[in-house]
Formats: C-alpha cells, structure tokens, sequence
C-alpha cells in the first residue's frame, strides 16, 4: 500500500524569517494530518532554521537541488553529504533546473546516484514541454528521462518520481487527472521494465503542476496518482493544508472501499 505524499516546493521564495512564519502557520494542523506523508521543502538558507521547527512532528523536510560530488572546490554548491545531515528528501531533475541550468539527463543521473548514496531520498522529477505534448512524444520524453536519469542504479524503494508537464508549471493550467494518470502509469510501467514490479508497484508516483486545493481532488481520486508535488500553493499555509488534508480524506476513501475486481 503507498502512503500518499504532498510534497511543497518553494522555490526561490520566502527569506529565512519568513520561512519561519510559513511553518508556524502551518505546523500543528499539517502536523495533526495522519496517512499522508508531509514534505516541505524550503531553499537551502532556511533548511536549519525548518529543521529545527519540525523537530518532534509528523512533517519532513526536503532541499530543492544539490551537487554531485561529496565535497570540493565547487564555489556556491551544496553537497549529498551537507544535506545528509538536515534533510531526508532532495528534489532532483526539476525541469528549472533542467532548463534554466543547464541539466542534463547525465547529471541528473549523477546526482540521484549521489543522493541515494548519501541516505537520501531522490524526489525525481520527469516532464515533457509543450510542443513534446502537442507532438505526441510525451512518453519518448519521459522514457528517456527515466532510463537515463535511473541508468545503472540499483531498484530502490528511497525513490519518489514526479510527473511534472511543464506547460503546467505555474502556468494555472494543470492537466486533467486523467492525463497525469495515464503517464503516470506509464511511468510506473517504465519502472517495472527499468527495474522490477514489486518496487514499481511500491514507488510513489506524483502529479505537479499548478497543483492547488480546487484541482488537487482531481488528481488524488486517481488511484495511480499517489500524490502531488505543490509549487505556488505550497507558499500559502492554509492552501498547502487543505490539499494535505483534502490528500489524506480522498485515499482514506479508497482504502476503505474494496479495489475494483475485489468485491
Ligand atoms: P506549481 O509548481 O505548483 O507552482 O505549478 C510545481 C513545481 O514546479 O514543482
């Protein structure tokens, strides 16, 4: 059974002391939201001052990015190992890190590699740009980020993967539930065939883009969609509440009624 998983990416956003007042106005109601696995993920500057927040709660903390290699002359980079010690997810492959910065599959590799190996868990985002969707390629894009971006690392369950189209990023236009669902069980089947289907049928598959409390029943009521990972409405306390909370009530839904071909 997967444990559904609202992630919040903040991107560039909040100051330290900002950040603070974010996780005050949310921390003892997300705290209280059971069956869903919480995850914010601040930028790096605020990562101590949210870890120490957190300390005793349900919530956990992930960074957004990181480098590759363990330590070194690497001026301005954060290292697996630094982060080894303030959080327990990193969000890798983001497609801003992609196309802002220059990302490759290559080096998303590198970094999944080096997260994992540093006990901690890659939130691996995938995601085809517009013309790939309009084009037809969507599942050639994401098939490639995935053998490339997982290539010659060992099946693992420290793995989460988001499905992030990136014409929905903050565009206000999400997809369907219905679309994300069918890449995402595209995904899930990649990952059979990349690795095997019992770690598949574990792995947490995300939906991300304009992910926000209106739509986020949409893509939760999937039963192949297992979460969301939240950009814009994450930097909102009682926005970023309600779609955990709104997470947790819809799988409680589905675990109590009996899967299809089951009654
Ligand atoms: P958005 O961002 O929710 O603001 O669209 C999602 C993401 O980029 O992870």
């Amino acid at each position: 059974m997967r444990i559904p998983f609202i992630a919040g990416n903040w991107k560039m956003n909040t100051t330290a002391t900002q950040a603070e007042e974010l996780v005050q106005n949310m921390l003892d109601r997300l705290d209280k939201i059971e069956d869903v696995e919480k995850v914010l993920c601040p930028p790096f500057v605020s990562l101590v001052t949210v870890k120490e927040l957190l300390k005793g709660s349900s919530i956990k903390l992930g960074a957004q990015n990181m480098h590759f290699e363990i330590k070194g002359a690497y001026t301005g980079e954060i290292s697996p190992l630094m982060l080894s010690e303030l959080c327990e997810f990193v969000i890798l492959g983001h497609s801003e890190r992609r196309g802002y910065f220059g990302e490759t599959d290559e080096i998303v590799n590198k970094k999944i590699k080096a997260a994992l190996q540093n006990k901690l868990k890659p939130i691996l985002c995938v995601g085809e740009r517009l013309e790939e969707n309009e084009a037809g390629r969507t599942k050639t894009v994401i098939g490639r980020q995935l053998s490339q971006g997982l290539k010659n690392i060992e099946p693992t369950h420290n793995l989460v993967v988001a499905y992030e189209p990136i014409w929905a990023i903050g565009s206000g236009k999400a997809a369907s539930g219905e679309q994300a669902a069918v890449t995402i069980r595209f995904i899930r089947d990649t990952l059979v065939k990349l690795w095997n289907k019992e770690i598949a049928q574990d792995l947490r598959i995300l939906y991300g883009g304009s992910v926000t409390s209106h739509n986020i029943t949409e893509f939760i009521s999937q039963p192949e969609i297992d979460g969301a990972l939240v950009g814009g409405s994450s930097l909102k306390a009682g926005d970023f509440l309600d779609i955990a909370n709104q997470a947790a009530a819809i799988k409680h839904r589905h675990l109590s009624s009996p899967l299809k071909g089951e009654e």
